[in-house]
This record gives C-alpha cells, sequence and structure tokens, in this order.
C-alpha cells in the first residue's frame, strides 16, 4: 500500500504488489485515467501494431455489472477504475494508421529492414492472413499483456496500486459488454487507493530461473 509518488524506478518495480481491497471513496478523473492508459499504451508491440483496447470500468453500475463476470472479485467495484484490457486479433489493420502519417513526416526508417513502407505494409498482411490458428491469439495476448503491465507500473509510480486478474469469464464478458469479435479479453486489472496492503510474495532467486545459453 502506498500513498506516496514514486518516480525510482527499480522502488516502483519492487513495491509493486497485486492489491485486493481498494478505497472506494477514492475516484480517478478522466484526464488522470487517459494518461495512465497513454502510458500503458506506449509498451512496444510488433511492428507497432498496439494489439490493445481498453475498457475502462468507473461508473458505478457498469462495476456492478462487472462483478459477477469477474467471478464477485469485489476489487472491480472497489477500484477507482477497472480497466480489462483487450487484445486486437485483428491488429494487422491498424498498420496503415500507424505507419502513414511516418511516411508522410518523410521518416523513412521508421520501416527500417524494409525495403519500402509498401514492403512491410505487405509483411504484416502475409503474416496475418498465413498464420498459424495460434498466431493471432498469441500476438494479441503477448502483446496487450505488455500493455497491462505498464499499465500497474505506471499506477505505481502515481501512488497508486493496482491488482491483476485474469480470474473472469471471458465469454460472460463479450457478451455483456458486446465486445466485436476483433477483440478479446486478455486481463482485468483494478487501480486505486489500497486500504490493505497487497499479501506477502516471493519470488525464486535468479538460480532458478535463468539457463544459460540454453537447455
Ligand atoms: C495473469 C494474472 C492473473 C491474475 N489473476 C488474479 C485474480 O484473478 N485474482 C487475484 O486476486 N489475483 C490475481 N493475480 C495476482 C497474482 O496472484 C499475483 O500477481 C501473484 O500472487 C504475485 O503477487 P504480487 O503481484 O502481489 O507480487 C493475477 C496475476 C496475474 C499476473
Amino acid at each position: 500500500m502506498s500513498s506516496t509518488v514514486q518516480t525510482d524506478f527499480f522502488t516502483v518495480i519492487r513495491e509493486r504488489h497485486s492489491v485486493r481491497y481498494f478505497d472506494p471513496s477514492h475516484t480517478l478523473g478522466e484526464q488522470e485515467i487517459k494518461e495512465l492508459l497513454e502510458l500503458a499504451g506506449s509498451a512496444p508491440s510488433s511492428w507497432n501494431l498496439q494489439h490493445w483496447k481498453f475498457v475502462a470500468f468507473t461508473d458505478p453500475a457498469a462495476k456492478e455489472k462487472l462483478r459477477p463476470v469477474a467471478n464477485g472479485q469485489r476489487q472491480v467495484v472497489d477500484a477507482s477504475v477497472t480497466v480489462a484490457i483487450l487484445g486486437d486479433l485483428e491488429a494487422n489493420r491498424n498498420a496503415e494508421a500507424v505507419f502513414r502519417p511516418v511516411v508522410q513526416a518523410g521518416l523513412d526508417d521508421a520501416y527500417a529492414g524494409y525495403s519500402s513502407y509498401r514492403a512491410m505494409i505487405e509483411q504484416i498482411e502475409a503474416a496475418y492472413a498465413n498464420a498459424s490458428p495460434t498466431y493471432r491469439r498469441d500476438e494479441a495476448i503477448r502483446n496487450a499483456s505488455l500493455a497491462a503491465m505498464q499499465l500497474m507500473l505506471a499506477a505505481k509510480a502515481k501512488g497508486l496500486d493496482s491488482g491483476p486478474m485474469v480470474g473472469f469469464d471471458a465469454d460472460a464478458f463479450v457478451k455483456a459488454f458486446n465486445v466485436p469479435p476483433r477483440y478479446i479479453p486478455v486481463l482485468l486489472v483494478a487501480i486505486g487507493k489500497a486500504v490493505k496492503p497487497a499479501r506477502p510474495t516471493t519470488r525464486f532467486p535468479a538460480e532458478q530461473t535463468v539457463v544459460w545459453n540454453g537447455f
């Protein structure tokens, strides 16, 4: 639990933990939430396609609707905002919008490694057209997850707390909130002011997680 703004990056990382009890009276303004989501969206993504969409729950009625979908977890209603991070199964459709302004600005290096803007777009389209059945889903989940992680760290750096949740019914979420088939729910992240610290957790030391130069 923290109420101070953390600016030291390593402190932010070390002090972020999964909070499950939030102050229901604490609110965040639309601008503050947008700022957090812009920071989240500065995450890297394959070809910079930005495979995420954020559904921000601030309205009490919408949060109440979310709660049974999230296995009754009360943090989704008590948090100042609960963000559903969706992954984009058709992120190739973002390519033109991402790269056209770059090309128009004459920044040729923006598609470094490709002979031309067109070659890059074609490769993206080919990747999506010829992909294995799991490719779109893998891409959606891995890229959206990076944004989710940044969201939690950004929140911590702003003196807020967060709690990620995969304990929700993705199909029910899609139905309840009219999610178009293009997107899949990846994670919920509750953000607000903790009223109870996160449970203490430990991590494996590097000796147990690192394999040098291959198995
Ligand atoms: C993908 C993912 C899903 C999670 N789902 C839930 C959840 O549904 N409910 C919950 O209370 N915590 C959930 N957590 C939090 C984890 O339990 C927590 O990150 C882990 O125990 C480590 O604790 P810490 O984040 O406080 O360091 C989830 C975490 C991740 C990364």
